[in-house]
Parts: C-alpha cells; structure tokens; sequence
C-alpha cells in the first residue's frame, strides 16, 4: 500500500493531460525492513561456447582452483595474451533474453511452483536486477529497460542507452585492456575439470560463459532470472548450486585507508547486488598492483559485506537497495497491464531523477522473439 502512495501523483487540471505516473529513486525513501527474499534456488543452466552457440548442459562451467598459497610468490600477469590471445565477444549483436528465453521453452513443462507458477513471474537477467538494485546510490549511469507482458508473465530486458552506446564505442585502450585483465584473472584461477590445474597457456575467450537460471521472490514477486557464474568449488562446504558458486573480481591494490573507504562505499555494493540475487556466498578479489600483477587475494563473503559500511554515513544499506526493487517490480506490474507480445513500456531512469515510462510497439523496442511467442503460443 505504501508503494502506491510513491507513485501516486496529484490529480492535474482540467485542461492538462495526466501526468505519467514516475517511480522516485532517492535512498531515504526506501529505509523500511529489509523485506522478503526467497533463497535462491537453482532450476537449470545453460552453456555459450566460443562461438556464442547455445548448450543446454554446464559444459562451460569452470572450478574454482586457487594457488596454493596466497602469499609472496603469488604474481598472475593479467596482461599477458593481450591482444594477441583476446578473442572478444561482438557486442554489437543485440542478444536480448533470446538464451534465457530458449532455457525457458525447453523448460516450460518441468518448472517447479505449481501450475502457473510462470504467468506470475517476472523473467529477466541477473545483471538487470543487480543495476535495479544500486539505482537508489548510483550516480553515473543511467538505464533503460523493456518490459513487456505475455502470457501473464513480466518479461524484462535491458536497452542500451544512447549514452552508454556512445562510450562502448569510444572505450579507450586502456579500458579495453582493464576489461581484458578481468577475464585473464578468471583463467588463473580456474581449471577446465574439477581437481584440475588452470591452463594461462590459451586464448581468453568472452563468448563463453556458463549460466546458472535461479528461482527466487521478492516479497510478493516470484523471480525467475538467469546469470552467468564464473565458477564453482568443487570442495565447498555444500556442493549444491548456488552455494557452490564463487563470483571472482580484481580490483587495484588498496594502500590508504581512504582507498578503502571508496572500495566498500562503491565497488563493495556492486559485488554484494550481483552475487546476493543468486545466492553465491563467496567473492575472490584478486588485487592488481599498477603493472597489473595480482599479488594478492581475498575472500570477501556476501553476506558481511555490509558490515564494512554498517558504521558509515555515505555508506550502502541493503534494504535500501532490495526495497527500491520491490518498490519497482511493483510499479512495472501495476503499469504493464496490456498483455501483448509486441508491446513495450520503457523504463528510463537517468542519475538524480526518477524512473520514467513510454509507450512503444513493435521495432525496435519489442524484444520477445517471434520464434518464442510461437511456440509458446502453439
Ligand atoms: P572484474 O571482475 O575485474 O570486474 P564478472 O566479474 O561480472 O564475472 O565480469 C568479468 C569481467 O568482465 C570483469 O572483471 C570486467 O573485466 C569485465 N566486465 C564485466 N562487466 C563490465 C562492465 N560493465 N564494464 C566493463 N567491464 C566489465
Ligand atoms: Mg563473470
Ligand atoms: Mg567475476
């Protein structure tokens, strides 16, 4: 009920048309109870080898196999193989939901949660609800995201701003380098089978990924998205997925108290959105000196991460991040009402406004695919 009242907006005069209705973004607004979270659970996974071809098995799952020491004498050279081994994914190709949406049709008969379960859903990617999550502490960039109804079900996928259009094609070589180390980290880190060795030897291929489709709920909202995970522990405490998973991460080496400060207030609360929406317990930070040699780790848990901003005023709160989701999720249900495949409301939300809807059909904004209405409808 509350929700309702944010949204609301003062009726306007006569002459004037009605305002559209605008979702506010501000931390102070969403300070409430950290409200319910389903524990993640796993439905299923799915596989893009180095050709982006889709596999509906973990082919492309990774384990997790640190050296064995983490102290002097750790030194992974995240520039070697660049360019000469980098083998980039091509982001101009607009994927869209289209992998998720091919787990889901092959899936749609055994999902779990009873009949009709899916027509309550909100389906989308992990990566989608993390940026949702930090929105009430972001401060740079903007989103857009489509969503369109189908069948009951909330379909949510990402629109690349203009904006954000414009610096991936200008991304200067630096950070086409610094994008490259990240990657790099994960080939020494991770070994092709389970009691393996890392092999640094190859080609850093992006197109690759494995990705795990969870089931959650959001207070009221039953969740089905899918993200990609680096690797799993094959001698974790549990074996079971996702608990089994560990998220990896680089990071600059942190000297002063102040750099730590910065590194819990902003790059702590993105680590903790991504890996809290699936359940993984673990983040390894590999800390990479200015010649961009990881010298040392650490393991931070996601479910302490908070504790290193508790005590701070610019710090992040988790219910903050987790009740403006809701409060979202809710305004997209309450405003999404047409059910049409073809029908996209866009939600824009720029840094220090509110989140803002328009109307459109068909190209470009509709994203669910002819081939998946079809069968979906058949
Ligand atoms: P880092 O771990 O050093 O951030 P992820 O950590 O999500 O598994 O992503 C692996 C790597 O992809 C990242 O390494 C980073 O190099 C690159 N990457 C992911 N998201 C990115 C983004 N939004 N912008 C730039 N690089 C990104
Ligand atoms: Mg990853
Ligand atoms: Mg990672």
């Amino acid at each position: 009920k509350r929700r309702a009242e944010k949204t609301e907006v003062a009726e306007p005069p006569n002459s004037l048309p009605h305002a559209a209705p605008s979702l506010p973004t501000k931390p102070a607004l969403y300070s409430g109870p950290f409200p319910f979270y389903r524990r993640p659970s796993e439905l299923g996974c799915f596989s893009l080898d180095s050709q982006r071809q889709y596999h509906g098995d973990a082919r492309a799952l990774r384990y997790y196999s640190p050296p064995p020491t983490n102290g002097p004498g750790l030194n992974f050279d995240l520039r070697d193989g660049y360019p000469d081994r980098y083998h980039p994914r091509d982001e101009e190709v607009r994927e869209g939901l289209d992998h998720l949406l091919r787990w889901l049709l092959e899936h749609r008969d055994q999902l779990e949660g009873g009949p009709g379960w899916l027509a309550g859903a909100v389906v989308t990617w992990r990566g989608h609800l993390t940026k949702l999550l930090i929105t009430p502490y972001e401060q740079q960039e903007g989103w857009q995201l489509a969503a369109s109804r189908f069948q009951g079900t909330l379909y949510l996928s990402e629109v690349e701003t203009p904006a954000a259009r414009a610096q991936r094609l200008a991304r200067p070589p630096l950070l086409r380098q610094l994008m490259y180390m990240g990657y790099k980290f994960e080939q020494y880190m991770c070994a092709d089978k389970p009691g393996g060795s890392p092999d640094p030897s190859g080609e850093v291929n992006t197109n690759v990924a494995f990705c795990s489709v969870l089931r959650s709920r959001l207070g009221s909202y039953p969740l089905l998205f899918s993200g990609e995970v680096d690797c799993m522990a094959p001698r974790a405490a549990s074996t079971q997925p996702p608990t089994c998973y560990v998220e990896l991460k680089t990071s600059k080496e942190l000297h002063s108290p102040g750099q730590w400060r910065a590194f819990y207030r902003h790059k702590l609360l993105k680590w903790w959105a991504q890996s809290f929406l699936p359940g993984i317990p673990h983040v390894v930070a590999g800390f990479r000196n200015p010649e961009g040699f990881v010298r040392s780790l650490r393991t931070f848990p996601t479910m302490e991460m908070f504790e290193h901003v508790r005590n701070d005023r610019h710090g992040w709160s988790p219910s903050v991040c987790v009740n403006f989701c809701a409060a979202f999720l809710s305004f997209a249900q309450s405003t999404v009402v047409q059910d049409d495949p073809r029908l996209v409301h866009l939600f824009s939300w720029e840094p220090g406004g509110p989140v803002t809807v328009s109307v459109h059909r068909d190209a470009p904004y509709a994203f669910l695919p002819t081939w998946y209405v079809e069968a979906m409808t058949a």
